[in-house]
């Protein structure tokens, strides 16, 4: 088994590498790809020292599975490659994700779906993922209808350039911006481009991945913000239901679920936060309460290590569940 994490030298790509290690991932080889501009870099994984790679030097190679977090572009232009080459491609970009014949999956939810066939498998954004998985066991028990997300965005989700701004910022030292603002003491009510409906591209992919995912008949709007804060996504979701439910039932299905921690008790003051989702696989849920302006409706707030189930486990997952169904070809027969 050999699994290139392509992207290996950003913020994904190492929390991938680290995810891979902690979870022992059965492999022989690991392959550490980026761009041309990281010749000579080393990674280190399992105490080993390892040489980064090339993109044409990792097709070469033929890995059976290639873990991506490189950006769209180097997605669509690479992952075709790499499926050519005998690789299943588990791509956290956003370009694959919306594509009919691809699958965006989150294994707790529809991993049922995946088949050797599956060359290139979308892993969906890290916003659109702690939402469906705390959406899913509701959707089943009483029919989401509609959903109203506000995001309050953790600037690991932007990338290095993003982390390193803020911390200049804090540092009162000048450098490069990944925002069009100061993003230290602000909140920016914009992640990704703005589409020509004035909302941003992050959150129409809110609004169509969880229509992919969940329901093609749920509505979804979304209002995503940059936040000055590391360790995960938080959201306030307003989610109104075709059916009925008690507080204390949804409460129940939430706890029970896998993959998700209930974390609400507010008279001791517990609930989610990115500081305790920080380094965390499980999506954390709280603040459970009626929306007492209209049936059938409730409020609840979702936090997530954005890097973590909202990207680098999530694939992880995907891979581990194609090696358990036996779905995985070997790249090294074709
Ligand atoms: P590199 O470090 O060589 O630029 P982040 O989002 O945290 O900034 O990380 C982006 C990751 O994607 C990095 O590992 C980066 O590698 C990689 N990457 C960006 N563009 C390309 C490309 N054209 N080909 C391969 N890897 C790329």
């Amino acid at each position: 088994m050999k699994v290139a994490v392509v992207g290996a030298t950003g913020l994904v790509g190492g929390v991938m590498l680290k995810v891979l290690e902690e979870r022992d991932f059965p492999m022989d080889e690991l392959l550490p790809v980026a761009s041309e501009r990281s010749a000579g870099r080393t990674i280190w994984f399992k105490r080993k020292e390892i040489g980064v790679i090339g993109m044409e030097a990792a097709v070469a190679l033929r890995p059976d599975i290639a873990l991506f977090s490189a950006g769209g572009s180097t997605s669509l232009e690479w992952a075709p490659r790499f499926a050519e080459a005998g690789s299943t491609v588990i791509d956290n970009s956003s370009a694959w994700r919306m594509h009919p014949d691809k699958k965006l999956v989150v294994p707790e939810i529809n991993g049922h779906l995946l088949t050797a066939e599956d060359r290139i498998i979308a892993n969906p954004n890290c916003s659109t993922i702690q939402l469906v998985m705390a959406l899913a066991p509701l959707h089943k028990a009483y029919g989401v209808q509609r959903v109203v997300v506000s995001t309050y965005q953790s600037v690991t989700g932007t990338g290095m350039k993003a982390v390193q701004q803020m911390e200049n910022e804090r540092e009162g030292v000048a450098g490069e911006m990944a925002y069009p603002f100061l993003i230290d003491r602000n909140v920016i009510p914009r992640c990704d481009v703005f589409l020509d409906n004035d909302y941003t591209k992050e959150e129409m992919k809110l609004v169509h991945e969880t229509k992919k995912i969940l329901d093609p008949n749920i509505r979804v709007t979304a209002t995503a913000v940059r936040v000055p804060v590391t360790g995960g996504h938080s959201e306030a979701v307003n989610v109104e239901f075709a059916r009925d439910f008690d507080i204390s039932d949804v409460k129940r299905l939430l706890r029970d679920s896998p993959g998700l921690k209930l974390l609400d008790n507010p008279l001791k003051d517990e609930y989610p936060m990115p500081m305790l989702a920080n380094g965390r696989d499980e999506v954390f849920v709280g603040r459970v309460r009626y929306d007492e302006t209209q049936p059938r409706t409730l409020n609840m707030w979702v936090v997530a290590d954005n890097l973590r189930k909202g990207a680098a486990t999530n694939a992880v997952q995907i891979a581990e569940l194609l090696i358990a169904k036996g779905l995985l070809r070997s790249a090294q027969v074709l």
